[in-house]
């Protein structure tokens, strides 16, 4: 199967690539390295054919697109707080982007789409199922619902297999430590001996899942004959404070304290993905507990910053 993953030198996409040459996929990369690396991905360069051209420009598009059998759409800005900031930017690559890979695969059989759990902003209902409300509470999330809008609506004009896939916190090697979530932040602190910075009283929860359990979901979603959409998650919440605390256990770090700063009003208080559907529809099912994840990423993170 030949397979386009645009984003591919990302963190989820580097390792997406990884696995999928060594499960004998043909692959073809488009990621523009502007928030990606060559170096996420210089062990397997010879294995892929990498594109390395934006997805706002509709012609580098449909070249990358032509002769695939599938597109895996990672590509995207991803920082929330960035959203707020750059609103236009963030339409322009997600929406515009996500547009173009969609108008593109007019020959594809099958189109993976990352999501987000950002779809659905304040949970009404725990755990979120698929059939939640979108209400999204930033440019990012918004974003990422109108690329599913844009994504299921040329399915029915092209007939190709859309799966939309709406990930929830993801976690490990190779997460960019400029744009990265709260794990990255805190084990960046904790080796920093700085305290580790909770916005709020750290009663908030997410749902956690280590990168390889997402890249068993995409090769579980590229492999089927489902379409739809599915939660990618653990199923499991996680408090911000127990992690923090979990953090410091795993660093043996019991000089670095926590600090409480005030709530930002993009954050979301809880969520946890019901995530029944991709069990039962995919095959999906999460294998990496947290405290075996964390102890991977930070073995990794601090091998990466001593050298
Ligand atoms: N990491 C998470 O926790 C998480 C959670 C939910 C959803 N997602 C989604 O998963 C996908 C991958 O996220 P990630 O964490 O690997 O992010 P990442 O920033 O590590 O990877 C994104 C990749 O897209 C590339 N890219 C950005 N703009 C581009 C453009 N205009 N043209 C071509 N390439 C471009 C970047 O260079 C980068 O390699 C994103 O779509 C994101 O919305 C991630």
């Amino acid at each position: 199967m030949r397979v386009l993953v645009t984003g591919g030198a990302g963190f989820i996409g580097s390792h997406l690539v990884r696995e999928l040459v060594f499960r004998g996929y043909e692959v073809r990369v488009l990621d523009n390295l502007s928030r990606g690396s060559l170096q996420n991905i210089r062990d397997i360069l010879s294995s892929v054919e990498l594109v390395v051209r934006d997805i706002r420009d509709y012609e580098a598009v449909e070249k990358a697109v032509s002769g695939m059998d599938a597109v895996v759409h990672l590509a995207a800005l991803t920082d929330v707080e960035e959203s707020l900031r750059e609103p236009n930017l963030y339409a322009e690559v997600n929406v515009v982007g996500t547009l173009n890979l969609a108008r593109a695969s007019r020959k594809v059989d099958s189109f993976i789409y990352a999501s987000s759990s950002a779809v659905y902003g304040d949970p009404v209902k725990i755990p979120i199922p698929e059939d939640h409300p979108l209400r999204p509470k930033s440019p990012y999330g918004a974003s990422k619902a109108s690329g599913e809008l844009y994504l299921m609506s040329y399915s029915k004009i092209y007939g190709f297999r859309p799966v939309i896939l709406r990930i929830f916190n993801v976690y490990g090697p190779r997460q960019s430590t400029s744009y990265s979530g709260v794990i990255i932040e805190f084990i960046r602190r904790a080796l920093r001996g700085e305290p580790l910075v909770i916005y709020g009283t750290g009663e908030q929860t997410r749902d956690f899942i280590y990168v390889s359990d997402v890249v068993q979901a995409i090769v579980c979603a590229l492999k089927s004959r489902t379409s739809g959409v599915f939660n990618i998650g653990s199923g499991e919440a996680t408090r911000i404070l127990d992690l923090a605390n979990e953090v410091l256990r795993i660093l043996g770090l019991d000089n670095v304290g926590l600090v409480h700063e005030e709530t930002r009003p993009e954050d979301i208080v809880h969520s946890v993905a019901d995530i029944t559907r991709a069990r039962r529809e995919l095959g999906f099912k999460p294998s990496i507990p947290l405290h075996v994840g964390l102890r991977t990423t930070i073995e990794r993170l601090r091998a990466a910053l001593s050298t």
